[in-house]
């Protein structure tokens, strides 16, 4: 199979890469990368042999067309994805993930390639904080913020496109995503890389929200399931029941660098901020038997941070610009 992976260099793509490498042999793999803030070439570096790195933009119709019209099917993880960004300009977020998510879409139509469309549970809005109801397949669409209300319009451009045109394309919705090579604007980083420098956690508002945590690997080896044995026009939700507040994240992680449990700050809120997101990933383990390999969340945690104790150099050069972004934000 000769594969497209869009926004490969970055972390979901550059694990999906890399583990697609390491386990698929029979794969040949093409990245198309606009190596934006977010996308890293030395992400891909433990395959760099084996893969072919395209740096462009995925609404470049041109550009899509001839590497679309070269290969068997496509993964499209490219996105503008940090909701705190996405709140201080959205209009990136309307190029990469709508436009470019239309311009990949024309392209597979008019080369009749299969699809696969990487997404978010944000497209479903949050839960209250009580209780025990999950976001499901047929939950209703209700994003809170710029960056889930593109992601929720590119679903619905994949949606459309399968049904009016008959595109061969599957769609998956996972919650929040932890591992290695993940930027360190995102939570987890962000709070390994300021420990690391002997900076104290940062909690938005009160720490009570709720994140339903899936390890990378966990995540890519359902997309490879739903490429596999997905059923087109279907959308799976993926989720491992990881479901966290974001103080007991960082608990988790004052203890693992052996500090007391409330070394940690409380920052102004994030405007809008979802309370809860929580899975119910049934539909994707009963049709097509995917289950979770990260059950030890603390285990899988711990492991992150020996990952970012010991890569320093690939997280090093991205600190300072994201600190002083959090700093104009008051964050
Ligand atoms: P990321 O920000 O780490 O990586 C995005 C990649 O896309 C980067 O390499 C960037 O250079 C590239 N990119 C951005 N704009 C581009 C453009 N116009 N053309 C080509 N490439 C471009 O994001 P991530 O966390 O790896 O997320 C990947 C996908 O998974 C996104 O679609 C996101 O919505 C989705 N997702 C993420 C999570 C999560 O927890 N991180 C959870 C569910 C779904
Ligand atoms: O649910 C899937 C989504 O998860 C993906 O679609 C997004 O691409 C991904 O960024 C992530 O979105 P979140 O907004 O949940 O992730 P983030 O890492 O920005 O924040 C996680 C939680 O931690 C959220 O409740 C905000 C909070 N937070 C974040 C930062 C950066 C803090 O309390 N302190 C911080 O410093």
């Amino acid at each position: 199979m000769r594969l497209l992976v869009t926004g490969g260099a970055g972390f979901i793509g550059a694990n999906f890469v890399q583990q697609t490498v390491r386990e698929r042999p029979d794969v040949t793999v093409t990245v198309l990368d606009a190596l934006t803030y977010a996308g890293d070439r030395a992400s891909l570096a433990p395959c760099a042999q084996d893969v072919d790195l395209v740096v462009g933009d995925v609404a470049d119709v041109d550009l899509v067309d001839s590497l679309v019209a070269g290969c068997d099917a496509v993964v499209h993880l490219a996105a503008e994805s940090h909701n705190d960004n996405s709140l201080a300009d959205p209009r990136p977020f309307l190029r990469t993930n709508v436009e470019g998510t239309f311009t990949l879409l024309e392209a597979v139509r008019r080369h009749g390639r299969r699809f696969h469309h990487v997404s978010t549970d944000e497209v479903y809005g949050d839960l209250p904080l009580e209780g025990s109801t999950r976001f499901t397949e047929s939950t209703p669409y209700n994003p809170s913020s710029p960056y889930s209300s593109t992601k929720a319009a590119s679903d619905m451009l994949v949606r459309a496109w399968c049904r009016s045109y008959g595109v061969e394309a599957t769609l998956s919705n996972c919650s929040n995503n932890y591992g290695p090579y993940q930027h360190v604007e995102k939570f987890i980083p962000r709070q390994i890389s300021n420990l690391i420098d002997g900076v104290r956690p940062k909690l938005y508002g009160t720490g009570a929200n709720v994140r339903d945590w899936i390890h990378v690997e966990d995540h890519n080896r359902a997309v490879w399931a739903i490429l596999e044995r997905g059923r087109a026009g279907r959308t799976y939700l993926i989720g491992a029941d990881g479901e966290h507040t974001n103080r007991e994240v960082v608990e988790a992680l004052l203890e693992i660098f052996g500090h007391p449990r409330d070394a940690y700050d409380l920052v102004p809120d994030r405007p809008g901020h979802d309370l809860r997101y929580a899975i119910d990933s049934s539909l994707l383990r009963e049709e097509l038997g995917w289950e979770p390999t990260y059950r030890d969340f603390a285990a899988g945690l711990e492991a992150t941070v020996r990952w970012y104790q010991d890569n320093e150099r690939w997280w090093r050069p991205h600190k300072d610009r994201t600190e002083q972004r959090y700093r104009a934000l008051g964050r």
